[in-house]
């Protein structure tokens, strides 16, 4: 086979791009560059569809061309960067294409300049056709110039820009706090750096800039914000990546309404740059309703709320009253189907009624009513059998409904879509509980973390009720997935001390962990609250992904690796003597 000869750049210009060129273009000369996406010859005609990342030309070199262009065009391959130059023509009617924008033009090729050639690629540019995600990952360079890619990493640019412009027009400052810093109160494994001229000591890699922004608020900048990588060392899934990043802000003197007049029109902005419109405001739940009604505090509002049948425990033997459970549209389930539900009901702690006409009629009529389930819904009645179990017993209950509602939604209702990706529910839940129980520590641990404030009728009952005791805290829910989770702060030194004595830390510990925090806070400290909102997630879903690893360009897998440069690594010895690090025997270092 010849030997390809590559041509030079020159002084080559583009003038349109793959994607850019139509029917009112005719006549034009034009000169493109691009990957070559296929090539199809057909009898001493060739076509060719040129990839740019802004689309697909056809380029056709026909016979007048000249032999030389002919010849090249002959040897070209796949992913081959090529330049041409030519004059756009109109495709009959019959050959236009309609699924490329560029599809009523073509580009008669005058001119062909092979700029590099490409070894065959690991896998299809195009289709559906399913390749290992390893492969992928591998060879991701690849991987991201698929169109697919390219549209999900397009969309994030567009997002951090709609978020960007927005913020700074609401008059945030964004401001940049430091990766090498001290461990954060996020509550996640962190990841350390030694230092090599102090041995012995660590930075810890920020699990968020919590810290750092209110110290930026003690310091009078008032509004901030930051589209921040931030680092937790915690088991992966789908939603989650040991880096990732937040859109993070917060500001000075407010309460939690103008912490939503923020957010709520910066997502409709985000959300209209991806050409989807939501509604302002978002609907609200406290923690408490959305546990009553959905079993989670990030409820799917896709699917309609459980209700609880009060009054009705006595009937069936129950420690709670039961609960009915609603999914539209389902039609009359088969046996085997009942039994899957009813399993999966039991495994989760719940007995499963399935057969309303076993009850006693009321009990199904207070169901109906309260659900409006009709013949071809599903509705089943779930109770608690067995003892209470946690701090908060009624919770677990409704967690299990929730998680049953949840299975039934997504097995039985298929066909109804009612789990659209394409519909967006946004909402919040406020007024999380201050403190969840650690089973295995015996402990209350701060449910968001411990700079967060507690209600201020609520105050009094940090000693004396903690399980009860409600948080200036709010997450905003997108389709059954948390978007983003925020607070309002605490801003004084006896209140903040109190919640670490909640909290079992001792003063040295406090002192030791975040002193300088406390401190900061006796510098007139301001009122402050904020929030994170984690941007793949949200692209994620825009994109209507079921993995945040579609939209993060180089992302790790479920074991922390990245298989394109394969990270981690083993150090030279040399390395890690520098560092006054040695590693325990049965762990490799690079000899
Ligand atoms: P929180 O820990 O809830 O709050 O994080 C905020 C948001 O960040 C996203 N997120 C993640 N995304 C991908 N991978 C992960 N491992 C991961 N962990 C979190 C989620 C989450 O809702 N400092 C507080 C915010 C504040 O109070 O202002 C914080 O970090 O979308």
């Amino acid at each position: 086979m010849e030997t390809v000869q590559l041509d030079f750049l020159g002084d080559l210009r583009r003038t349109h791009s793959c994607g850019q060129l139509r029917a009112a273009d005719e006549g034009k000369r034009a000169l493109l560059m691009g990957w070559v996406h296929r090539r199809r010859d057909l009898g001493g005609v060739l076509f060719v569809h040129l990839r740019d990342r802004d689309g697909v030309t056809q380029l056709v070199i026909r016979a007048e061309a000249g032999e030389e262009v002919h010849r090249k065009a002959e040897m070209l391959g796949s992913e081959y960067v090529i330049a041409v130059e030519g004059t756009v023509i109109k495709r009959s009617t019959e050959t236009i294409n309609a699924a490329l924008d560029t599809g009523e033009v073509e580009l008669a090729v005058e001119n062909l300049w092979i700029l590099n050639e490409s070894r065959t690629p690991p896998f299809p540019m195009e289709g559906t056709v399913d390749v290992k995600e390893d492969s992928r990952l591998k060879y991701r360079y690849v991987d991201l110039r698929r169109p697919h890619m390219q549209r999900n990493i397009i969309l994030r640019s567009r997002v951090s820009f709609a978020v960007r412009e927005f913020l700074h027009s609401q008059g945030f400052l964004e401001i940049e706090t430091p990766f090498m810093t001290r461990s954060t109160p996020e509550g996640a494994r962190d990841y350390l750096v030694p230092s090599r001229v102090q041995p012995g000591s660590f930075y810890a890699l920020p699990q968020s800039p919590q810290i750092f922004k209110q110290l930026l608020m003690v310091s009078g900048y008032e509004k901030y914000f930051q589209i921040v990588r931030c680092f937790r060392d915690e088991d992966l899934r789908a939603d989650r990546q040991p880096e990732f990043t937040q859109i993070d802000l917060e500001m000075s003197f407010p309460q939690q309404e103008r912490v939503y007049e923020v957010v709520e029109p910066m997502l409709q902005r985000v959300f209209k740059s991806a050409g989807i419109d939501v509604e302002t405001p978002f609907p609200r739940l406290t923690f408490a309703e959305a546990m009553r009604s959905y079993g989670s505090d990030k409820p799917d509002l896709r699917l309609p709320p459980f209700h609880v049948l009060d009054g009705q425990s006595w009937q069936l033997g129950l420690t709670f009253p039961p609960v009915a459970i609603h999914i539209p549209k389902t039609g009359a389930l088969s046996g085997s189907q009942r039994k899957e539900l009813k399993d999966a009901g039991l495994e989760r702690g719940l007995r499963v009624y399935d057969d309303l006409k076993k009850l006693d009629p009321q009990l199904v009529e207070q169901a109906r009513s309260a659900t409006g389930a009709g013949d071809d819904d599903l509705l089943i009645i779930a109770g608690w059998a067995g003892p209470p179990k946690g701090q908060r017993p009624e919770e677990t209950f409704y967690q299990a409904c929730g998680q049953l509602r949840l299975f039934a939604g997504q097995k039985y209702n298929d066909r109804h879509q009612l789990l659209d990706p394409t519909v967006f529910k946004l909402l919040w839940v406020v007024d999380f509980p201050m403190f969840e129980w650690d089973e295995e520590e015996k402990r209350w641990n701060a449910a968001h973390h411990p700079f967060t404030s507690v209600h201020d009728e609520d105050l009094e009952k940090l000693t004396t009720d903690p399980a009860y005791c409600r948080a200036k805290s709010y997450d905003i829910v997108l389709n059954g997935t948390e978007l983003g989770s925020g607070s309002i702060r605490i801003h004084r030194r006896d209140v903040q001390a109190k919640v670490f004595a909640a909290l079992g830390f001792t003063d040295d510990e406090a002192k030791r962990r975040f002193g300088f925090l406390l401190e900061a806070l006796e510098y007139g400290a301001p009122p402050h609250g904020g929030i994170a909102l984690g941007l793949d997630r949200l692209v994620m879903l825009l994109a209507g992904e079921t993995s945040i690893r579609e939209v993060i360009p180089f992302p790790k897998t479920a074991r922390g690796t990245d298989l394109m440069c394969d990270a981690p690594s083993s150090v030279p010895e040399r390395q890690l003597k520098e560092l006054g690090l040695r590693l325990i025997s049965g762990q490799k270092s690079d000899g």
